[in-house]
Formats: C-alpha cells, sequence, structure tokens
C-alpha cells in the first residue's frame, strides 16, 4: 500500500499548555486532528468551567490563521476533593466540557492538586453518573512502596474495579493505558468502560529508555512497559474493537527541563502523530483498522458525531526535525532525526 485516505481523526488526549508554549504546540495538532480533549494539569489547574472556558479562547485565539474554525478542543475539568456536583452541573450546561480528569495526587506531571481519597469524591461521581459526563482517568497509584512499572495494575485492583461497581453507568476512559492487565480489564468490564492508547506504547517497550544509556525522551507515565504488554496493546488497537481508540497523550518539555537530573516525563509526539500510529498499525499488518481506531470509536464513545472530512497519507521517506521551537526553548520530538515512512499529504 502506498497511500491510505481515513476519515480526519481525532485526538482523544492532548497536553497543549498555556501561552507562548500553546503557541507553538498547537499548529501540530490542529493540522491533523478535528477534536482533541484537552488535559487540564495547568499551572494552576483547569478545575472551573470558568477555567475551562477562557482557557478554551485561548486555544482557539492561538489557532494560526489558516486553521481557524478546523480545530475544535474539547475540554475537561480537573478533579480535586473539593469539586461540587454543582460545578460538574456547570460543565455539562457549558457543552463545552467533554469530562473530568482523575488524577491521584502526585502520579504525574502537575498533579498535586490531584486526589488522595476517591471516597471523597462519591458524590460529584455520582452526579457525573446522572449527568452522563464521562469520568477520564490516569490509572496508576502513587503509593512510593509500589513498583513504578506496576502502578497500573495495583491502580486496577484498588481503585478502578471498585469504582465501576460502585457506578455502574459512570462512562470511563482509562487513559493511555500501558498493561496487558489494563487491556484484559476494559475488555472483560461493562460497556461503559474504554481506553485510550498512545503511539508510543504502541511502538516502543522499556528497553528504549535505557538503549547504551538513560535516554530521557523516551520517560513519560505511565512508563513505557515490556514487550509483551506493547503487543497486548497493538492487539487491542488493531482488533477492531470500539472500547480502544487513539489519544497521542503528547506531552512537551522543554529540552532543558528533560535532559536534565530529575527530568519531566512526557514524549512530544503531535508532529507525527498519525503517521506514528500508521507505522504501527503497519507493523502489525493491520493498516485497514487504523481509520476506526483514529476516526470512530474515540468519537462514538464520547457520543459526538464523526468528522466527514478526511486526510491521506503516502508512503514516502522523511527525517524528523532534530528539534522544534517551545515559546523561548527547544522541544525534542520523538524520533528527532530518524526517518518515517508514511507522510501526511
Ligand atoms: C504528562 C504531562 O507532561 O503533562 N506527562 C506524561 O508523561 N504523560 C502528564 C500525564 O499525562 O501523565
Ligand atoms: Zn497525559
Amino acid at each position: 500500500m502506498t497511500s491510505i485516505t481515513i476519515t480526519r481523526p481525532d485526538d482523544w488526549h492532548l497536553h497543549l499548555r498555556d501561552g507562548k508554549q500553546l503557541r507553538s504546540v498547537l499548529p501540530h495538532t490542529a493540522r491533523q486532528f478535528a477534536r482533541a480533549i484537552i488535559m487540564p494539569n495547568l499551572k494552576p489547574p483547569i478545575v472551573t468551567t470558568e477555567m475551562a472556558l477562557a482557557y478554551r479562547a485561548q486555544i482557539l485565539a492561538a489557532l494560526p490563521e489558516t486553521l481557524y474554525g478546523s480545530f475544535n478542543p474539547l475540554m475537561t475539568l480537573y478533579l480535586t476533593e473539593n469539586t461540587s456536583p454543582s460545578e460538574i452541573i456547570r460543565a455539562k450546561e457549558s457543552k463545552a466540557i467533554q469530562g473530568i480528569k482523575l488524577y491521584p495526587a502526585g502520579a504525574t506531571t502537575n498533579s498535586d492538586a490531584g486526589v488522595t481519597d476517591i471516597t471523597k469524591c462519591y458524590t460529584t461521581l455520582e452526579t457525573m453518573e446522572q449527568n452522563n459526563l464521562p469520568l477520564l482517568v490516569h490509572g496508576e497509584v502513587t503509593d512510593t512502596n509500589i513498583d513504578i512499572f506496576d502502578r497500573e495494575k495495583v491502580f486496577i485492583d484498588r481503585i478502578l474495579a471498585p469504582l465501576t461497581q460502585r457506578f455502574p453507568n459512570l462512562r470511563i476512559v482509562f487513559e493511555h493505558i500501558t498493561t496487558r492487565d489494563a487491556v484484559m480489564f476494559v475488555k472483560e468490564t461493562s460497556k461503559s468502560i474504554a481506553a485510550t492508547i498512545t503511539a508510543h506504547h504502541l511502538l516502543l517497550n522499556r528497553n528504549a529508555i535505557f538503549q547504551g544509556g538513560i535516554r530521557p525522551h523516551y520517560y513519560c507515565l505511565p512508563i513505557l512497559k515490556r514487550e509483551i504488554h506493547r503487543q497486548a496493546l497493538l492487539n487491542a488497537a488493531t482488533s477492531g474493537n470500539p472500547k480502544f481508540f487513539l489519544g497521542t497523550d503528547s506531552a512537551p518539555h522543554a529540552q532543558t527541563n528533560k535532559e536534565n537530573a530529575c527530568g519531566c516525563a512526557g514524549i512530544f509526539t503531535a508532529h507525527a502523530a498519525i503517521e506514528l500510529y500508521a507505522t504501527a498499525f503497519e507493523q502489525a499488518g493491520a493498516l485497514d483498522k487504523l481509520e476506526a481506531f483514529a476516526s470512530f470509536y474515540g468519537a462514538d464513545f464520547y457520543q459526538l458525531p464523526r468528522n466527514s472530512s478526511h486526510i491521506t497519507l503516502k508512503k514516502e521517506h522523511w527525517i524528523v526535525p532534530e528539534k522544534f521551537g517551545f515559546a523561548n526553548e527547544k522541544l525534542i520530538p520523538l524520533y528527532a532525526g530518524e526517518n518515517l515512512t508514511w507522510k501526511m499529504t
């Protein structure tokens, strides 16, 4: 196959940051995707509808003129132990907010304001269930006694499984799943739960972090896992099961904050997102499954219309730039300086 045309995809998990950083990264996403679910982990986090609407206006104002009107940011609120049921109603009524994000406190970048005790959120979760507003979950426990490679599995057992039992009609997106355990859990649990999968977790296993030295640009959370888990993710993504769909988790950090004694978690993939997924699907011999994963199942789960426009990918060798501008700093993209074989026209 030398060319494929698919319905324009959506990115169901994206970090855009704000200010000048936002202006640097937004065009990468808006060029490829019609819509994206925008993560609320800014400093300070987006905790009210009012803040989310202001952030949305900031994103729209940051779009380059050529992309104006062609990209729709779908907003989220950051769940805290103080998020009130009335805030949930306001969020729902705004129509701009498509989900509420649960970060276990301390799990990842800018998550200090996250949830320590999920039982404190029960009334709010009940309101979400009643109002059909999905919960988006960063599924890792933060207990430092738990091995970093086991944090997703332990989260399923301790938090997620009980949550799905207590709130059977709450729609849940288990974000950026990284393990075979998560794949099995999502498959076997009710139709209320679905999962996003990143391109980097489809393409890489944990060896990438330690290839000939320590490689900070392969460090993200949840951390890359063993090959058996990558295989399970690839099988899920290419299986045609509508519970699994695209979410890049593209998470830009300045080069200086990555190449650091305590480097930030996050991999930037927005520069070549759909091409990276195409590469993974091609390796699995499943390019025919790319369109539904990238463009149908996410919209269906979020109960939004599918896109009507199309994009075309061509088999063409190109070299990923070594770096991009990022406000006043530099941003190192995934596969910087390396060859890719698919290119969006
Ligand atoms: C994300 C970020 O940098 O905001 N980092 C990451 O490694 N994925 C936060 C997150 O989604 O966990
Ligand atoms: Zn993320």
